[in-house]
């Protein structure tokens, strides 16, 4: 039979036990919601960026992701519940990464002459990915409101009268230049983490995913920088008309015929 000591010890053991795994847990969810926005963010850009290609083939990036050519026609509701569940993913990261961040001024101090102490580029990198979450927190936020409630209103014109005559492309910028650093990082990091792609020689293996992390921050930022560009040219030439919508060259060649 078991004392009530030892079965008072045993129960105080086993929520210790029960204590010291949620860490772990917690970092198990922040890596697969960091997974999901970092390949979600790669497909985001691939799409936005198809403005590059010409106004119509936005158009068609467009109602593909409203369903229309499966559905027979345009539902911008599908974006909406898109825009919630990376909402609801986008927030989970975000509140389960603000318990790593410094709590006040003195852990901040401590940190950076930690930081300058050990001249570790990775310490570094993850100090960026502090100051990119911040500001992501925020304009993310906005921007994903602002499409939640205008998923209707998406396309070549719309949407560069928004960076425009709406005034967005100030946070545009801002945004892009935070996704862009803290999405390669936090992948490399997650890589780095768990062990992927270590191989046989973890060091060189781990120099290698620094070049491939910097490749593809130079390359998002680069074709981020140019939609940009693409979608302001647009809103500037089309500000006397904002708020009148594109119509696809095979439509309006239809209807001139
Ligand atoms: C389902 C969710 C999302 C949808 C449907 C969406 C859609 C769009 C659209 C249509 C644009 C073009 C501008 C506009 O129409 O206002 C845009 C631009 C942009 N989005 Fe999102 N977005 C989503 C989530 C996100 C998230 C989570 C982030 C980052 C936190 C983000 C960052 C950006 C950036 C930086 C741009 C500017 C891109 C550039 O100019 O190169 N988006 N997004």
């Amino acid at each position: 039979m078991q004392s009530d000591v030892e079965l008072a010890k045993r129960v105080e053991l086993e929520s210790l036990v029960k204590k010291s795994r949620v860490p772990a847990q917690l970092d198990y969810i922040q890596s697969a919601t960091g997974l999901i926005l970092g390949l979600f963010m790669w497909g985001h850009m691939l799409f936005v960026s198809s403005i590059l290609i010409s106004k119509d083939a936005m158009y068609f990036v467009t109602k593909m992701m409203e369903g229309e050519y499966v559905l027979g026609e345009a539902h911008p509701e599908i974006v909406t519940v898109t825009a919630i569940f990376i909402f609801i993913v986008f927030i989970t990261h975000a509140l389960i990464a603000i318990r790593k961040f410094p709590g006040s001024y003195k852990q901040f101090r401590v940190f950076r002459e930690h930081a300058v102490r050990f001249k570790h580029s990775d310490t570094n990198l993850w100090f960026i990915q502090v100051i990119t979450g911040f500001t992501m927190f925020f304009l993310g936020s906005i921007h994903l409101f602002v499409i939640m409630v205008n998923s209707d209103n998406i396309g070549p014109y719309a949407s560069a009268d928004r960076m425009v005559s709406g005034w967005m492309w100030p946070l545009y910028l801002l945004l892009l230049v935070a996704v862009e650093f803290h999405g390669s990082i936090g992948l490399y990091r997650l890589c780095v983490k768990w062990g992927w792609f270590e191989g046989k020689d973890a060091k060189a293996s781990r120099k290698n995913l620094k070049k491939i992390k910097w490749a593809i921050t130079i390359f998002f930022m680069g074709l981020g920088l140019a939609t940009l560009a693409a979608y302001m040219k647009i809103g500037y030439e089309h500000k006397d008309k904002a708020g009148e919508r594109y119509v696809p060259t095979y439509i309006s060649a239809k209807v001139a015929s």
